[in-house]
């Protein structure tokens, strides 16, 4: 038997490819090594959803994706909530950047330089006004940005939805999957996993996050995609407010559901999990100057995970042949939550022969073939 489509990798862009085809009418099987939200980056990730915080350190080409993802955002959570019944923790409460001394400050005008020439509308805030939309902000800020459309969503419980979607869409996931090698013969592919099985395939999506360059595609140079290691803190409390708060240095992102997120760290330490006391030390140090109340807060959890980091910041999303049998959706760096229903719009078109106006930015034949 032949499937029509297999998905490599079932975090948070195999699932919302796999359920964007599977909705769309497509055969699709999502493979994930693992069980989902075991090792992907998104089960780690605090979930922002921040076109303006992040235009500065953001590639153009990687914005101009934010932006069309953050238009698609609540249409796609809505239809995912109600297929599944279950929240996705999506808020549009909005993000507070604070600045905690006058170096803090300069960098909130650049920031809100960099905001402006995209087009966001940002407020500049006293004081008094940050403290008054997130009441949990310390007498240490000095003043503020409020970015009312970077917005969060929960991705753990996305993860859960997306799974949800999938399954009622007609899509079907397989856990515990590893894929050892993906051939193409007899005019398809066959996807061989480690446990010595097989599947036939007419089209591929290679969505394996950090990992993509170790799926082996043979004759197909491996995309220089590395893993970027974050550590991420998960305190059991609530702050007063879900507005998001950031400094120049740190994100706090807090639920409704008593958990407040503090991220993240980014290390180039290759493969190695083990999150560090530096790292740790950092978080809180910095976090709790801007919110003494985290003081206060149990340590729930330290999570690692690793970004899928690509060599010019821009993901690879599309077809690697001529004939769109194979594709990748990978390379979303730290931009992964923000970017699925984008990146699920944009291999969707691909397979269905479609031209989407953002693909050629996205193509992954730039780095040559590969
Ligand atoms: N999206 C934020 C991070 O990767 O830390």
């Amino acid at each position: 038997m032949t499937i029509e489509c297999a998905v490599v990798g079932g975090g948070i862009i195999g699932l919302a490819v796999g359920e964007e085809l599977a909705r769309s009418g497509h055969e699709v099987v999502v493979y994930e090594r693992d069980r989902v939200g075991e090792t992907c980056a998104a089960a780690v990730a605090a979930g922002m959803l921040a076109p303006a915080a992040e235009v500065d350190t953001t590639p153009p080409a990687t914005t101009a994706l934010a932006l069309e993802s953050h238009r698609l955002y609540p249409e796609w959570v809505a239809r995912l909530e109600s297929l599944t019944g279950l929240p996705t923790g999506f808020d549009r409460s909005g993000t507070v950047v604070v600045a905690l001394d006058a170096d803090d400050l300069r960098e909130l005008v650049h920031l809100e330089e960099a905001q402006r020439r995209v087009g966001f509308e940002t407020r500049r805030l006293s004081r008094e006004e940050a403290r008054a939309l997130q009441p949990s902000l310390g007498p240490a800020v000095v003043g503020g940005l409020l970015l009312s459309h970077d917005w969060q969503v929960d991705p753990r419980r996305l993860l859960t939805v997306l799974v949800g979607a999938l399954r009622r869409s007609g899509g079907r996931l397989e856990e515990g999957r590893a894929v050892e090698r993906i051939d193409w013969g007899d005019g398809c592919w066959r996807v061989r996993f480690r446990d010595g099985e097989a599947v036939a395939a007419r089209r591929v999506v290679v969505a394996a996050g950090a990992w993509t360059r170790h799926v082996p595609l043979p004759g197909i140079p491996p995309f220089p995609i590395r893993p970027v290691r974050g550590t991420v803190l998960r305190l059991g409390a609530s702050l007063e407010s879900t507005y998001v708060v950031r400094t120049p240095r740190v994100y706090v992102v807090p639920r409704a559901h008593g958990e407040t997120v503090v991220g993240a760290t980014a290390e180039e330490r290759g493969w190695a999990r083990e999150a560090l006391a530096g790292g740790v030390f950092e978080l809180l140090k910095e976090s709790r100057r801007a919110l003494p109340c985290i003081d206060e807060m149990p340590l729930a959890e330290v999570a690692t995970g690793f970004r899928p980091a690509i060599r010019d910041g821009v993901p690879l999303i599309g077809p690697v042949d001529d004939a769109a049998t194979l594709l990748v959706a990978a390379g979303h760096y730290r931009k992964g939550v923000e970017l699925a229903p984008i990146t699920a719009a944009l291999v969707r078109a691909a397979v269905e022969g479609g031209e989407h106006p953002l693909a050629p930015t996205v193509d992954p034949r730039r780095f040559g073939r590969g």
